[in-house]
């Protein structure tokens, strides 16, 4: 059994002392059976940056995203997390799991317990807090998004924005590196997409090193460092917001452009 401290060390240990980026990903391949659905992915993502991704339905961007804490295997390349490359299975993956939080379209929460059980499950199962100490964090983490008033209701009381900031709060509670995002307000309604949003914003400007799959171009241009576009598992476009959404190199990225921001 291994307890927090334990833990921290290990995550210390494993750390190399350099400034090299926080995930990188070389060469990264990946068939689903004949599909070819990423295709020699290079990307560098530093510490404190957002990288957002964008591009068409089905050119790879939730694959890549689950790649990066091995909710999906590759098929050559390498992945590196704070200069570490992926670990294949038992402790170290669960530990590697909990330094990438990551946030989905379906917020997945657990509906037969409180949203602040929610938020504790991992602290107290995983890194072995004590309930006083995971229940005093999960507050705070549940006030930092907004929803503090709401810790003693379930989850179908609550609006998906609501539940969305819970599930981003959950994530937060592992103390992750990085945040992975995947369309975390798709499946929101209209006017419930803004406070996730705020949340997303607030937790880039503190810093938070994130990859976030949106089609949230507001977001995009505001939130981002730098923008990937990916079209039929590639990469085409990397840049800064200004550099892509002021001058797209490519006829793809022009057309997915055209298309998303006319209406
Ligand atoms: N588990 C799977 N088995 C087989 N094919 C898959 C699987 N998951 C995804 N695919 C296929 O891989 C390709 C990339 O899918 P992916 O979900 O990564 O795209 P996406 O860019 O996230 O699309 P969207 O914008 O619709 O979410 C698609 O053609 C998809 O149908
Ligand atoms: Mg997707």
């Amino acid at each position: 059994m291994s307890d927090s401290k334990e833990t921290t060390k290990r995550t210390q240990d494993a750390a190399p002392a350099t400034t090299g980026p926080l995930v990188e990903l070389s060469h990264v391949e990946k068939h689903f059976g004949k599909l070819h659905v990423l295709k020699d992915i290079n990307l560098k993502v530093n510490k404190g940056e957002v990288l957002v991704v964008v591009g068409p339905s089905g050119s790879g961007k939730s694959t890549m995203c689950r790649t990066i804490n091995r909710l999906e295997t590759i098929d050559s390349g390498t992945i590196r997390i704070d200069g570490n490359p992926l670990p294949q299975e038992g402790k170290d993956l669960a530990n590697l799991r909990a330094e990438v939080g990551m946030v989905f379209q379906q917020f997945n929460l657990f509906a037969n317990k409180t949203i602040l059980d929610n938020v504790t499950l991992a602290p107290i199962k995983v890194r072995h807090m004590d309930k006083k100490d995971a229940n005093d964090l999960g507050m705070d983490l549940l006030a930092r998004v907004g929803v503090e008033s709401q810790a003693e209701k379930m989850p179908s009381q609550l609006s998906g924005g609501q539940q969305q900031r819970v599930a981003i709060a959950r994530a937060l509670a592992m103390q992750p590196k990085i945040m992975l995002f995947d369309e975390p307000t798709s499946a929101l309604d209209p006017e419930m997409v803004n406070e996730v949003l705020d949340v997303m914003i607030k937790l880039a400007s503190e810093g938070m090193t994130m990859i976030c799959v949106t089609h949230e171009m507001g977001f995009a241009r505001k939130a981002a460092d730098h923008i990937v576009f990916m079209a039929d598992g590639r990469i085409m476009e990397k840049g800064t917001p200004d550099e892509f959404f002021d001058h797209p190199q490519t006829e793809r990225a022009k057309d997915f452009l055209s298309k998303i921001l006319t209406h």
